[in-house]
């Protein structure tokens, strides 16, 4: 059998340029199926649909939300703490009830349907979440559940937990990361119960019609008492979590689940860093869970980007750093304490481009090699970006050249063990994907 030859040019350090000739291809094939998979114990039925990996599956369970001492698990109990203090009953106790422990397999009405996410939005595409089979798939956000919660008569709740997206690789994105969503239902009484007089206020109105402001359905006054309510809470939070002095903005938003919707960013290493999305939940998703005589407020926030804020984590892979090093440093047992996170050190970057063309006729997405190097690379990849593409003027065929950033957390990676890794994604890249290397 021949072997394509391909280049592979190493800027390391040095900006060393040289070319390394492929010798072997008895790489494993990776992503391919049995009948069923288990998953957290259970059996699932794969399909066409099917775009797990193993490193996404060995993941599952793994809970770092819940692990002690984890930084993930402060922000999570300072997020929870604040809702226990900021709202209580006639008798002190908390009204929030907090999930943390859903399973992060749900379907696709759950993630989608269920939040009148539209058929062919395309947060449903393939490229973008994890599908166990065409029904079934990872959560993509915690907002999935809800409709369930709501349906069992839950009116105060957060949910937090882990949650799963095919997504560009640097040090901000990684495919697992973990979020707390709140909802928050209220009767006309607990919406107007400090305004005087108000017999003749109501929360809905009969065809009205839909504004920047609005819902059609929803009546002026109830959703503005709403939006206030919402808005000093999260200000509230991002207050408990960064210290009284945190400057923040609002951003107004789309989601398909809220109308109005927003975005606060907070102001942090001299920009603006998006920390949360909320509004008023389209009255449709109450109606259909059995919550019609009430109005609602949701928020979605990820934890990782509040950790990486508050303790100043410079690279989201160190959230599964099972080294003492990072760990350590977050053993306290008041999730209070403040901790500004010290680098053990500063290894040395490996920087790699791999151009190929691209199978024509599939739909080869770049999520597919991302999820490619990162099965291969593990966590010594730090970033991939497709920094070329090209067309071929006569053949159409289609070239992508993407920069593979090497980086290993804790220690320094040898230019040999860079190329084996190199060379064994260019290996299954061309069995896996069918693309060519050039
Ligand atoms: N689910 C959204 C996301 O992952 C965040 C979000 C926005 C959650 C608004 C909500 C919400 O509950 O009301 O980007």
């Amino acid at each position: 059998m021949t072997l394509p030859w391909f280049n592979m040019v190493i800027f390391a350090q040095h900006c060393k340029r040289f070319t390394v000739i492929r010798t072997l291809s008895t790489a494993p094939k990776i992503n391919k199926f049995p009948v069923d998979i288990e998953l957290l114990g259970q059996k699932y039925p794969t399909d066409d649909w099917t775009n797990l990996t193993p490193k996404i599956v060995s993941a599952l369970g793994k809970n770092l939300h819940t692990m002690q001492y984890h930084p993930l698990s402060h922000v999570r109990q300072r997020i929870v703490n604040y809702f226990y203090k900021s709202f209580v009953n006639r008798i002190g106790n908390p009204i929030f009830s907090v999930h943390d422990n859903i399973s992060p397999i749900v379907t696709v009405t759950q993630n989608f349907d269920s939040l009148m996410i539209p058929k062919d939005h395309v947060s449903r595409n393939k490229s973008d979440c994890y599908y166990v089979n065409q029904d079934i798939l990872l959560r993509a956000h915690t907002t999935a559940h809800q409709s369930e919660l709501i349906s069992m008569g839950l009116n105060n709740f957060l949910v937090i937990g882990d949650v799963y997206r095919r997504d560009e690789i640097d040090a901000t994105h990684y495919p697992i990361f973990h979020q707390a969503d709140a909802v928050r239902l209220c009767t006309s009484e607990e919406v107007f119960q400090n305004v005087k007089n108000s017999n003749d206020l109501k929360l809905f109105e009969h065809r009205g019609h839909e504004s920047s402001e609005k819902q059609g359905c929803h009546s002026l006054e109830a959703v503005k008492i709403m939006e206030h309510e919402l808005k000093t809470v999260l200000i509230g939070l991002v207050k408990a979590i960064f210290g009284k002095e945190i400057k923040y903005q609002w951003v107004d938003q789309y989601f398909p689940f809220t109308h109005p919707s927003w975005e606060l960013e907070v102001f942090y290493n001299d920009k603006w860093v998006e920390v949360l999305g909320c509004g008023i939940m389209r009255q449709e998703i109450l109606q259909k869970s059995g919550a019609s005589d009430r109005i609602g407020w949701a928020f979605g926030l990820g934890l990782e980007r509040l950790a990486m804020c508050l303790y100043n984590i410079p690279d989201i892979r160190l959230f599964w750093s099972t080294d003492s090093g990072f760990l350590k440093q977050f053993e306290v047992n008041d999730p209070d304490t403040p901790i500004i996170y010290k680098p053990v050190s500063i290894y040395p970057q490996c920087c790699n481009d791999m151009s190929f063309w691209i199978p024509q006729h599939t739909n080869f997405t770049p999520t597919d090699f991302y999820d490619l190097v990162r099965e291969i690379g593990g966590d010594t990849v730090e970033q991939i970006t497709l920094i070329d593409q090209f067309v071929h003027p006569k053949t159409k065929k289609v070239s992508h050249c993407y920069r593979i950033v090497y980086r290993h957390m804790e220690r320094t990676l040898t230019q040999k063990e860079v190329n084996n890794i190199h060379e064994k994604i260019a290996d299954i890249a061309t069995q896996n994907l069918n693309v060519v290397i050039r």
